[in-house]
């Protein structure tokens, strides 16, 4: 089977004065559809570079990012824009959720960020019948049909990180990104949320690649990458991976 996602000699980098500081740096990897993988290193590893050149928020230096194939390194910023609205939901450690919009109005709004899309992009014949799903349907798969009408500083730090969840999730996207999704939570809520993140990959059938420098988290992955200072050391296949709600921490 071909990779779902490979990273081939990629490379960040960032000219600081007279000095190349180099975030990224010959980075290889592969990923393939459906799996759960984890993402693990210490703090200023590289582990949101590299997440944010996955998701198409940023582009690399070097080397080439493959996607289903096409290599998104070379995208300009409207081929982004097109990756990101059609294959690409992300959530965040602090949310990010509208504060002046509801948990609904916050989940809506991804149907207006694929309508934006310029017709025509080779993701809308790729992805057909990839639908924006019903707001409503999203919160009420992740516990909160009864919170629609709240807004964001009216509801609990686990509440808003399932809400931003919904929200990835209504793109029904073929890529979910995680950055630190646990990192705001206690360890009862953050493992409700690690549950969900892996239910969501084992029945939707989503790509999930979460970063973390949490370790535990590497026993519930099917993949796990481990990065330190710019380059990936070690990849792992789980498999066996345990149940989300058999990890503290
Ligand atoms: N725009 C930038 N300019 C210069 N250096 C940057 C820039 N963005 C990131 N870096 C550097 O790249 C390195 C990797 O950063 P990154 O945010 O990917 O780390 P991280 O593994 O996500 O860390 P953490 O666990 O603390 O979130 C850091 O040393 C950071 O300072
Ligand atoms: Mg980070």
């Amino acid at each position: 089977m071909e990779p779902f996602i490979e990273f081939r000699k990629v490379e960040k980098k960032y000219e600081l004065g007279e000095h190349t500081f180099y975030a990224l740096k010959d980075v290889d990897l592969e990923i393939m559809e459906g799996e759960m993988v984890v993402i693990l290193g210490p703090s200023g590893a590289g582990k949101s570079t590299l997440l944010n050149l996955l998701g198409g928020m940023d582009s690399p230096s070097g080397g080439e990012i493959l996607f289903n194939g096409h290599n998104i390194a070379g995208f300009n910023d409207d081929g982004l824009t097109a990756y990101r609205a059609w294959n690409v939901g992300v959530v965040f450690q602090f949310y990010n959720l509208i504060p002046t919009l509801t948990a609904y109005e916050n989940v809506a709004l991804m149907k207006d960020v694929r309508n934006n899309v310029k017709k025509g992009s080779i993701w809308e014949k790729e992805s057909e019948g990839v639908e924006i799903l019903d707001p409503v349907e999203m919160l009420d798969a992740v516990g909160l049909k009864d919170h629609l009408h709240q807004f964001p500083s009216q509801m609990s730090g686990g509440e808003q990180q399932r809400t931003s969840i919904a929200r990835a999730l209504a793109k029904n996207p073929r890529l979910l990104l995680c950055d630190e999704p646990t990192g705001a939570l206690d360890t009862d809520t953050g493992q409700e949320v690690l549950k969900l993140l892996q239910r969501v990959s084992r029945e939707r059938k989503h790509t999930v690649v979460m970063v973390t420098h949490n370790s535990s988290f590497a026993d519930i992955a099917d993949r796990v990458i481990r990065v330190k200072n710019g380059t990936v050391r070690s990849t792992e296949i789980n498999e066996d991976p345990k149940d989300a709600l058999e990890v503290s921490w």
